[in-house]
């Protein structure tokens, strides 16, 4: 990625956000359109409102399951998993977004911060259900076949702790560049790691169509749209 700037001896940190998904016709959250203009967060996700109305928050997040499934990878996917090949371990790939187009992009190793749309546990023994087969047969609360307590997305929710982030640290400690693909800067930690990189001195890239919130701890902003961007960085 010549306008990375990257040397043998670089190491690439990526942070996606659902910009990233975009053009492959998945919602983003913020601005028109956005999820979070069709539906309240305090409704569907939030351990409050898992508590509140389970049924409710389980349609939310298989209806967001199916759109995931319809979508396909994009040009952006694509381009992030073509680097991966070439860069090998020295490439970290954090994402923020729950459906699975990186991985369907040809990604190999890929940390979503946030979980999964394709993982779902038992909030009482914590058995994990990751089969796609689970999803077609769950009722409309399905419920854990080992001790029969519900069974909730494997979603991190507002007011919860994102997942693994000592690794995700760890890897930020390590990296000489961040490159941020399609996130609004707005929630936390995502939207602290380029300010931590910028702190150290690391050298920041961010991808999207328009200036994030965290837009000033960034060296390099690329206004367009991912699937522009990224590839013409790989030629
Ligand atoms: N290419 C790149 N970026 C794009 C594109 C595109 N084609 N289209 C839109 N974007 C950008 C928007 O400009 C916006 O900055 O994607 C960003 C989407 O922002 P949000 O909707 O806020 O999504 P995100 O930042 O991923 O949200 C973070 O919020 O609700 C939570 O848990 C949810 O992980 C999510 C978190």
């Amino acid at each position: 990625m010549s306008e990375l700037g990257l040397g043998e001896n670089d190491r690439l940190f990526i942070l996606t956000g659902a910009g990233i998904s975009a053009e492959s016709g998945l919602a983003t959250f913020r601005g028109s359109g956005g999820l979070w203009n069709g539906y309240r967060v305090e409704q569907v996700a939030t351990p409050e409102a898992w508590e509140a109305d389970p049924e409710l928050v389980w349609r939310f997040y298989s209806m967001r399951r199916r759109d995931a499934m319809a979508a396909e990878p994009n040009a952006a996917h694509r381009a992030l998993a073509a680097l991966e090949q070439k860069s090998g371990d020295r490439l970290y790939l954090c994402t923020q977004n729950v459906d699975d187009l990186h991985e369907r992009g040809g990604s190999q190793r890929v940390h979503h911060m946030h979980g999964s749309l394709f993982e779902s546990r038992c909030v009482r023994c914590q058995e994990r259900f990751t089969d796609r087969a689970f999803y077609e047969k769950a009722a409309a609360l399905p419920v854990c076949a080992t001790c029969g307590a519900p069974v909730r997305p494997h979603i991190v929710w507002f007011g919860e702790i994102p997942l693994n982030m000592e690794e995700i640290y760890a890897h930020l400690a390590t990296s000489t560049h961040v490159l941020v693909v399609g996130t609004s800067g707005s929630v936390y930690p995502a939207a602290g790691f380029v300010q931590i990189a910028n702190q150290r001195g690391l050298k920041t890239i961010y991808v999207g169509p328009e200036e994030p919130l965290n837009a000033e701890a960034f060296d390099t902003i690329f206004l367009g749209n991912a699937t522009e961007v990224l590839p013409s960085f790989l030629r």
